[in-house]
Order: C-alpha cells, then sequence, then structure tokens
C-alpha cells in the first residue's frame, strides 16, 4: 500500500512543530527521528530533548483544543495538532501514539501500513 504523502507530511509537520515547541522560549533540543519498517508496518519515531509532558495531562492531548500547561502561555496554537495527526493516522490505517515522556525526552510514534 502506497500512502498518501501529503497527508503523511501533515502529520510530521504536526510532530516537528510539537517537538521543537517543547524545547521552550530559548529553542534549544535536539530532534531525532527514526524510521523503520517491520511485518508490513512502517514506524517513523520522533524524539525531542524538551521539557515533556506532565503525568496527568498523557491521557488529554489527543483531545480536540486540548493545550498542556507546559505551553499555553508561551506558544500560540488550538490545540488541535495532535487530534488531527491522530484522525490522519487513523484513516491511514495506522496509529499515533505518545510512546513516552519525561522532562528531557519525549517520543511519539506514527505507525502505518507500508510494504
Ligand atoms: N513533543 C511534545 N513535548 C511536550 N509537550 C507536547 C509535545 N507534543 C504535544 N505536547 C502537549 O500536548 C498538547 C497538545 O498538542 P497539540 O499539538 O494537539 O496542540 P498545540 O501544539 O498546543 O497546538 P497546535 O498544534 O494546534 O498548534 C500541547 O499543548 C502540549 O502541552
Ligand atoms: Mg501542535
Amino acid at each position: 500500500m502506497q500512502i498518501d504523502s501529503a497527508r503523511l507530511q501533515q502529520i510530521m509537520i504536526n510532530l516537528l512543530n510539537n517537538a521543537q515547541q517543547s524545547f521552550g522560549p530559548e529553542a534549544e533540543g535536539t530532534i531525532h527521528v527514526n524510521v523503520k519498517q517491520e511485518n508490513g508496518q512502517a514506524y517513523v519515531e520522533v524524539t525531542d530533548s524538551g521539557k515533556g509532558i506532565e503525568e496527568k495531562e498523557k491521557e488529554y492531548i489527543f483531545e480536540r483544543f486540548f493545550r498542556g500547561e507546559n505551553k499555553k502561555y508561551e506558544t500560540h496554537g488550538l490545540g488541535l495538532g495532535l487530534a488531527f495527526s491522530l484522525m490522519i493516522a487513523q484513516s491511514l490505517h495506522g496509529d499515533l501514539i505518545l510512546k513516552s515522556s519525561n522532562p528531557g525526552e519525549t517520543t511519539f510514534v506514527l505507525r502505518f501500513p507500508a510494504e
């Protein structure tokens, strides 16, 4: 299966914007993107060295209009990036998950079918 590259691009832009914004005003940090293919699935992992997501907020980040305490007073946004990205991923028969987040290391994983 060939996935729609424009859709994939939209998801990546959202994840990379979030990663970049996770560093806060100093905007210093690293972003790693790791890609692998396994059992007919492609996995794109985006890891940043930013401030991380508070434990109690982790269950809400994919909800529409949710914006975390770590960000809402600092960066303008609608809180739609992840909700939208998840919907796109699901429409491609894939998924988008928060793999882990701690101060200094947050990883999202996008999965979609690939040959
Ligand atoms: N890489 C990340 N590091 C830390 N927090 C994150 C990260 N990605 C998402 N979040 C948290 O999840 C919330 C929801 O993310 P989402 O992308 O949906 O909205 P947003 O970035 O605030 O606004 P928008 O994407 O509409 O510009 C963010 O407000 C932030 O608190
Ligand atoms: Mg966003």
